[in-house]
């Protein structure tokens, strides 16, 4: 048997210490589905002020205390703590940076919770947290063979380890995964490079278009760029409005990209294990997923009826979403015999949008503004159908936690979701969901209107609500293709 690994799992959110959307689900299942394959994995985040350190059983680390970082001429310090992520099965070890400017005294993960505004020095933020990585392995002594960092918050760390700490990780390998390009970490170029204090050969690298770009230091300097569906790493590669033209870079490197579908933790998303339910269920014992509607019905204070589909969403609300096609669409929508429920936050004028149709068709639409995990597993088991009509995603984890739980997605065909979404066909009977091709609310429609023709026919749509609960989303397949990366570059490493 090859030799177990040791790997540092870098990301800006990790679930349940922090989370605002799928990169905390992914920094908590494939750090744990690697320990399941043996490696020595552990992982980094930020300890943003909300996170409880008891709740969250937050430790000192003798050897961490007070280590000096300078961004730019500000010198802060950095206490890096220790917790730890779990499931049923297994355990990683978890470093937190800890600092009160940057972090402690700030309740949100990027930015202000109360206005929305993205925090001003979310650039020195990220720069002393990448810098607070490298101290962390230096002073345990603890150098990994891979690096795995995450989204542009994370991306420096590959520039300090392949320049001022080149010597000390040049047995180590960095990983950079993009889970969404539409985040870049763009900043006014020359104050942002002072702060980062990276040499003047960093330069050329570190700009895009005039501006400071940590995404783009993340692709530069990475042995192996990674990301989270095969559709998505091809718009990738050709989209430049997507991209803001940053894939020319990714082309130049194609020899060193690959694509891997997330998974899901079916520790966490499986409706019969699920603890966040009021009744679980199996894809023998379906019929208990009704009590699941009722419940989450109610909750939404709608009025239960069994013969009215559901539909949900549970989302960050922002343009990426799709939020503008609904808002399109919701009139006609509700001219049929549906109930739609939505769980999310961001966009204040979405937020609003949402409610206040709420308000005009009390009986057919609920709105819960708020980050709930609780809630989300009660949307995933309550309802029939999950819309997703997104402009674009990279992956998308509801789709799969959907399919987990028996609910039908109905998709826009863009990134990730064409990979994992496909429509159902009554006569062959195959298919696990309802497929949009356009960015159209008139598509969109017709996609919710064929999901709510086969909903009348219990026959058919059992066997479609089947089809999606029987596939494998586990991690099982995508931490073996992340492994098989990280043995590949590592091959060049003498003596490994
Ligand atoms: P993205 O990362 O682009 O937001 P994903 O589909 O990959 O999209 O993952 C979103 C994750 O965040 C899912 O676990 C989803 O359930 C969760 N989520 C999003 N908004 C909320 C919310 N308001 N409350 C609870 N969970 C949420
Ligand atoms: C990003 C993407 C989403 C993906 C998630 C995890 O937030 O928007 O599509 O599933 O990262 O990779």
């Amino acid at each position: 048997m090859a030799k177990p690994l040791n790997i540092l799992f870098v990301a800006s959110e990790i679930y349940p210490i922090a989370k605002t959307g799928g990169v905390a689900d992914v920094a908590y299942g494939l750090p744990l589905a690697l320990r399941d394959l043996d490696h020595d994995v552990r992982v980094m985040l930020p300890k943003y002020g909300a996170i409880s350190e008891r709740k969250n059983r937050i430790h000192e680390i003798n050897r961490l205390k007070d280590i000096p970082i300078d961004v730019g001429p500000v010198r802060e310090f950095a206490t890096v703590k220790s917790s730890s992520i779990v499931n049923t099965r297994t355990k990683v070890q978890a470093y937190m940076t800890t600092n009160r400017p940057y972090f402690d005294s700030k309740w949100g993960l990027y930015s202000d919770p109360e206005t929305g505004v993205e925090y001003a020095d979310n650039d020195e933020r990220f720069i002393f947290f990448a810098r607070s990585v490298i101290q962390t392995c230096l002073l345990l002594g603890w150098i990994p063979q891979v690096v795995h960092v995450n989204d542009w918050h994370t991306a420096l760390v590959a520039a300090y380890m392949r320049t001022i700490y080149a010597d000390k990780f040049k047995n180590t390998k960095i990983v950079f995964t993009i889970h969404n390009i539409s985040n870049q970490g763009v900043f006014p170029f020359k104050e942002t490079f002072i702060k980062t204090g990276l040499p003047e050969s960093c330069a050329e690298d570190a700009k895009h278009k005039t501006k400071f770009n940590f995404m783009k230091l993340g692709l530069m300097y990475a042995d192996h760029i990674t990301t989270v569906s095969k559709t998505y790493g091809e718009e990738l590669m050709s989209d430049a409005k997507l991209t803001d033209g940053l894939n020319t870079i990714i082309k130049k490197r194609k020899d060193v990209f690959t694509p891997i579908i997330n998974g899901i933790d079916t520790t966490i998303w499986t409706p019969e294990k699920d603890k966040l339910i009021p009744k679980r269920y199996t894809l023998d014992s379906l019929d208990k997923k009704e009590a699941n509607k009722e419940a989450l019905v109610e909750k939404f204070d709608l009025k239960f009826n069994a013969e009215t589909p559901v539909i949900a969403m549970i989302s960050r609300l922002v343009e990426q979403k799709g939020l503008g096609l609904l808002k399109q669409a919701a009139e006609k929508l509700f001219k049929e015999d549906v109930q739609l429920v939505v769980l999310g936050e961001g966009d204040k004028d979405i937020e609003e949008w949402l409610k206040e149709t709420a308000k005009k068709h009390p009986n057919k639409m609920s709105v819960k503004i708020g980050f709930d995990e609780n809630l989300s597993h009660l949307l995933e088991a309550g309802a029939d159908m999950y819309l997703m009509p997104s402009l674009f995603e990279p992956c998308g984890l509801n789709q799969l936690y959907s399919f987990a739980y028996g609910t039908v997605p109905i998709a826009r065909a863009t990134g990730g979701l064409i990979d994992t979404v496909k429509e159902y066909d009554t006569k062959t009977k195959r298919g696990n969901g309802f497929v949009f091709e356009e960015y159209k609310a008139a598509d969109m429609l017709e996609a919710i209107k064929r999901a709510l023709t086969v909903f009348q026919d219990k026959e058919q749509w059992t066997n479609l609500v089947k089809n999606g609960m029987a596939e494998d989303h586990s991690w099982n397949n995508s931490s073996l293709k992340y492994e098989e990366v990280y043995r590949k570059i590592l091959q060049s490493v003498t003596g490994k």
